[in-house]
């Protein structure tokens, strides 16, 4: 079957992929930064949570919340060997409207066309929310996935404390959760048989395609981690202390952060990102007495992330030493290079593109829950068009027609896995 070509209309009682992303266009709104913050356990996701429950209910779903804070919504009784799909509603601070979202809303939008069209799933299917899957707020992305999948052991994840101070224990409590049941879930994993996740492109590999066409299937994620540096010197006054008697963490930050840089010159392939610095106290006329800053290091392989690592740590050290400051260093996550299962990618590219013309096949360098749970469970990502390759910012875009075209994709992806065939 094929399913990606435009224009084929939802009927009635359908619901389109972007009338459900405009439900909640306002939802977590950030009018300093732009876009959207919308982060793991805050009142903001909260509302989008229930926002989902109210959904799948209107859809006859059956929801439930398990031990980490997932959402599951169950078309027919729970059981081995699920069908499952669905993304995250979480955003990067200031992030985009697409990035989460648009794999929810198709998931919605899909159960609504198979409806229409008569279906009825011969294996359990359901649809599923991750939690925090950006680390936005506690730091580790992909917090639900890697509990779920025993990645992230419960006690490391309970400990960890947001900007102000918060454990997630404590954030998890305030949303209604018990964080003393955090941690592996064999028995929701056990359930599981292959799950899909839709989701935007982040970067432009299908738009530079010949005919730009709207739908990818995935094959593969860039090993991923992130390490916080911190940097100790001496708090002092900007205008009277003199270079001799300086200590300033700022130096060998900003020279760490120039070593990103360098470190890429001879690794095409590798991603190092330094996106969060905090200087304590941040006065302008104040030399900082420590900083912190988050390294965000990407590869093919996951020895290459660590020499980019160990190569930006370096710069940071020597640095450090000859402005007299002390450099720490902290892996915070970690995951490995993830090759999504080769049957399921195969299968969906060939159904998806029809006789002799699969649809492409891609990798990508942004992290997903599908990449925590392949080292589990079958998994396979379909990746909708994204013009200006734009993401975790507000200017991330996808066109309409073409989350309409993901959205029938997942729809004939989820009948021929659901469908009764193997
Ligand atoms: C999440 O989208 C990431 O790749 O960091
Ligand atoms: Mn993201
Ligand atoms: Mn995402």
């Amino acid at each position: 079957m094929t399913a990606t070509g435009p224009g084929t209309a939802t009927g009635p009682g359908t619901a389109s992929v972007t009338g459900l992303l405009g439900e909640i266009a306002d939802v977590g709104r950030d009018a300093r930064r732009g876009g959207y913050s919308r982060h793991g356990f805050s009142p903001v996701e909260g509302e989008l949570r229930t926002w989902f429950a109210e959904q799948a209910q209107r859809r006859g779903l059956d929801v439930t919340t398990d031990r980490n804070g997932n959402q599951w919504a169950w078309w027919g009784r729970p059981g081995r060997g699920a069908v499952l799909t669905g993304s995250h509603l979480d955003s990067v601070p200031g992030g985009g409207a697409f990035d989460g979202p648009l794999g929810v809303a198709a998931a919605l939008a899909a159960v609504d066309q198979l409806r229409a069209g008569g279906f009825t799933p011969r294996r359990p299917l359901a649809l599923l929310v991750f939690t925090e899957e950006e680390g936005g707020r506690f730091g580790v992305p992909c917090l639900g996935s890697r509990l779920m999948s025993g990645s992230l052991g419960a006690d490391a994840a309970r400990r960890l404390t947001d900007r102000d101070g918060v454990t997630l224990a404590e954030a998890a409590l305030d949303a209604g959760l018990d964080p003393a049941r955090f941690g592996r879930d064999d028995a929701a994993l056990a359930q599981v048989g292959c799950f899909v996740e839709l989701h935007v492109e982040q970067g432009r590999l299908l738009d530079r395609l010949p005919g730009t066409p709207p739908v990818a299937v995935a094959s593969s994620i860039l090993a991923h981690g992130r390490w916080r540096f911190t940097l100790t010197g001496t708090g002092n006054h900007a205008g009277t202390t003199e270079v001799a008697d300086r200590r300033d963490p700022m130096l060998p930050a900003a020279a760490a952060v120039l070593a990103t840089r360098r470190a890429l010159g001879s690794r095409p392939e590798a991603r190092a990102t330094v996106g969060r610095l905090e200087p304590t106290p941040g006065g302008t006329n104040v030399i900082a007495s420590s900083v912190d800053f988050w390294l965000d290091a990407r590869a093919p392989a996951d020895a290459e992330v660590h020499a980019v690592v160990e190569e930006i740590t370096e710069a940071a050290r020597e640095a450090a030493a000859e402005e007299g400051c002390e450099l720490t260093v902290r892996q915070e996550s970690f995951g490995d290079t993830v090759l999504f299962d080769p049957g399921l990618r195969d299968r969906l590219a060939a159904e998806l593109g029809g006789p002799g013309a699969p649809v492409p096949v891609l990798p990508t360098g942004a992290g997903h829950d599908a990449g925590i749970l392949a080292a589990r469970v079958p998994t396979a990502m379909l990746f909708v068009r994204n013009p200006t390759g734009i993401s975790h910012a507000p200017a991330e875009h996808a066109e309409p027609a073409d989350c309409e075209a993901g959205g029938r994709a997942l729809a004939a992806v989820l009948e021929s896995l659901a469908g009764g065939g193997s």
